[in-house]
């Protein structure tokens, strides 16, 4: 079904609730098929206007903070799974009323903890397994110095007592083949302890909505892994959840020639918005355009703030862009809203659902008071 741009502002995130749910029964049938359960991690993906349909299909979510946990309890419905890379003394009360799992990062801070922790919760430790594919180093847990997880020669073959399960967190943007030789490596230093624990958190990073990722793989890979070490086993994607489910809409404001390049001013900003294109980096598709090739017409897509660098790249369209075009930058729904900010005092996009029968619905506008709001 086509989109009716008119009835939507500028600029907005906005989703798109058949895609969000063809993901979703992508996953639950993960969930089925395999016997695991798969949470939705709130740092990728927080639009709490969609959890009625997130909370249909997924088990619940997990949490890195006292916010998300708190929004779990108060949006999904459901106690949070909290990893947290350290716990506050300040906040371990009000934390343990909205966790249902808590992960230790550290043997400090189980040892500081421990003795508080409410019986109906659930511990484990996060174990570094010192193996990851990821290359980029911003998103490698398994880096030389890493502050993320426990290694195998500090923890030894035996579970504290009290640690029910373990946890790891190692891939980005992965298949099931990367899990699987980062499965084979975590055996090999943690066998004793996987035979010993009840549950398995294998963190984020399966990106098992994205086209091409072998799904009969991952169930047959979790299930034989389930079946060997009698584990619940846990995931816990963001991307994935909401991978391909919506796009960032924006409006041409102003276009240039500024030495033979176009230079195209938006009224969403990559610095603000879709601060992922410049930090991971990489360069989000537009509809309608593609990469500029050297013999192309350039026009390079930014936004409004004083950052030089605040533009996505040099693209190249079948139509030039002319002031009052709205311009589709796709996939544009995890990592965006959890990120975004109001640098140069910018206002943030709206946040809309293009619902499955074929309508838009606006569920937030912001404005001076959520800029002010920050500040004092
Ligand atoms: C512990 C943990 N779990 C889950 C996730 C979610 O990862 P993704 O959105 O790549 O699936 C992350 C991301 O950094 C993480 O650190």
């Amino acid at each position: 079904m086509s989109i009716n741009f008119t009835d939507i502002p500028s600029p907005a995130y906005v989703l798109e609730e058949q895609a969000l749910i063809d993901n979703l029964r992508l996953m639950q049938r993960v969930q089925d098929e395999a016997g695991v359960d798969i949470l939705l991690a709130l740092k990728g993906f927080a639009m709490f206007g969609t959890f009625d349909i997130v909370k249909k299909y997924l088990s619940g979510a997990t949490a890195s903070s006292l916010n998300e946990a708190r929004l779990c309890v108060e949006e999904m419905g459901s106690k949070a799974h909290l990893c947290c890379p350290a716990y506050l003394e300040s906040e371990w009360e009000q934390m343990c009323t909205y966790a249902s799992h808590i992960t230790f990062n550290s043997l400090n801070q189980w040892k500081r903890f421990k003795d508080r922790l409410p019986k109906d919760v659930k511990a484990a430790l996060r174990i570094n397994p010192e193996y990851s594919e990821v290359e980029i180093d911003l998103y490698n847990p398994c880096v030389a110095g890493s502050r993320l997880g426990i290694r195998a020669k500090d923890l030894g073959n035996q579970l504290p007592d009290g640690i029910t399960g373990l946890h790891f967190h190692a891939l980005c943007e992965n298949d099931s083949y990367v899990l699987e030789r980062t499965l084979q490596a975590i055996e090999e230093n943690y066998a004793d302890l996987l035979h010993q624990a009840q549950w398995f958190n294998l963190g984020g990073g399966h990106l098992m909505t994205r086209k091409g990722y072998d799904v009969e793989h991952l169930i047959e890979l979790l299930k034989a892994f389930k079946q060997k070490y009698k584990l619940q086993l846990i995931l816990e994607p963001g991307s994935a959840v909401a991978w391909q489910t919506g796009f960032l809409l924006a409006t041409v404001v102003d276009v240039f020639d500024s030495g033979g390049i176009y230079a195209v001013i938006l009224d969403a900003s990559v610095a603000n918005h879709m601060p992922d294109c410049i930090e991971m980096p990489y360069t989000p598709t537009v509809r309608g355009a593609k990469m500029a090739k050297d013999e192309d017409t350039k026009y390079r897509l930014g936004g409004m703030t004083c950052l030089a660098g605040d533009y996505v790249g040099d693209y190249a369209f079948d139509t030039a862009p002319k002031i009052g075009d709205q311009l589709i930058f796709e996939d544009m729904m995890h990592y965006t809203m959890v990120k975004n900010n109001t640098f140069n005092g910018i206002n943030l996009p709206s946040i809309g659902i293009w619902r499955k029968e074929g309508k838009f619905e606006l569920l937030r506008e912001f404005g001076y008071e959520d800029y002010k709001g920050r500040l004092s």
